[in-house]
């Protein structure tokens, strides 16, 4: 696997922090359509009207006194999320994989009791995980059991797909795998591992921890090049379906793979970051040009997916 270096980058038209927040996210996304992507219940409820499936939602918990129906409703449940729906970073989640008697099972393994978690739920609705601490609502949704092909690479975490999406057009993708170091979540500021995935096919290109290359995987150990995403051509419509259902110009479309239900978005990011050029070992800024200079855009999601497929293949 060939390394590039951030100055070779640069000259490969890696976009910057200042000029994708000016030229790009300034000039494609109406502020009117934040409060959609930064509330995932809003985003949920909105992409389904697009045909794009999410992990079905079990319960919403807007009050204090709906808490009193958590434990009646997750009796019968074998795995759960709770969630805040205006939460980030992974901040304020808790994963539930199992039940072992009173007690729920946690994606760590640590056991807690039903008090705990209407503790936890209490706490999202006084806004402790949310942005600016102003109350927020709690959302409970299924488990994801990712697809073992692709759970085996990550460490305890849901291995989740980033897809920068332009003007409706996929135009760059990794893959995100959980680490010790990322606390069993995806994301690459906290030890994630990005692997970079070729557009055409959906197969890996290079593989980044902490901004540096790497070949396999830190704690499963198992070699980062081989990777191959099923249903590629479908995920990458599903991406691009989510222009329609918010019109966000330029944003990051984060899809997990469920084993029984195939592709899921789990979420939106209207401020895509930029570590994915390291992971794909080019940068974003040519394929964005591309974009703005079609003279014909197309105008259905997979129309615009084959012809990502076609224009920014790896070869
Ligand atoms: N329904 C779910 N089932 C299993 N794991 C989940 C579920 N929802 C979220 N997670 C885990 O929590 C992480 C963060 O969830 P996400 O919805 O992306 O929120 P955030 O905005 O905090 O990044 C995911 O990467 C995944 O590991
Ligand atoms: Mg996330």
């Amino acid at each position: 696997m060939e390394w590039i270096s951030p100055r070779r980058l640069k000259r490969l038209g890696m976009l910057n922090m200042n000029r994708r927040n000016v030229d790009y996210i300034a000039r494609y996304n109406e502020r009117s359509s934040y409060p959609l992507v930064d509330n995932k219940l809003k985003t949920k409820l909105v992409v389904a009207e697009y045909g794009v499936k999410t992990p079905r939602l079990l319960q919403i918990v807007r009050e204090q006194h709906e808490i009193s129906h958590f434990r009646e409703m997750a009796e019968d449940l074998k795995g759960f999320a709770i969630k805040p729906a205006k939460g980030s970073g992974g901040k304020g989640i808790t994963v539930i994989t199992g039940r072992d008697g009173d007690e729920y099972i946690k994606a760590s393994g640590a056991r807690v009791d039903a008090p705990y978690l209407e503790r936890h739920l209490t706490n999202i609705l006084a806004g402790l995980y949310s942005l600016a601490g102003t109350p927020d609502v709690a959302i409970v949704e299924n488990l994801v059991q990712s697809d073992p092909d692709l759970a085996r690479y990550s460490h305890q975490g849901v291995p989740d797909i980033r897809i920068v999406v332009f003007q409706g057009y996929p135009v760059m993708a990794m893959l995100r795998l959980a680490t010790t170091a990322s606390d069993g979540k995806a994301n690459l500021h906290q030890g994630a591992v990005g692997v970079g995935l070729d557009i055409g096919t959906g197969r890996s290109l290079n593989a980044v921890q902490f901004n540096r290359p790497i070949t396999l995987h830190p704690d499963t150990g198992l070699a980062l090049e081989n990777i191959e995403i099923a249903a590629w051509d479908e995920m990458l419509e599903m991406a691009s379906r989510c222009y329609e259902a918010t019109g966000l110009g330029y944003m990051g479309v984060d899809l997990v793979v469920d084993a029984n239900e195939g592709p899921l978005l789990l979420e939106l990011n209207a401020r895509p970051g930029l570590a994915i050029q390291m992971a794909n070992g080019c940068g974003l800024l040519p394929r964005l040009r591309a974009i703005e200079n079609l003279k014909r855009p197309h105008f259905s999601p997979g129309e615009r997916a084959q012809f990502a497929m076609e224009t920014f293949a790896s070869r």
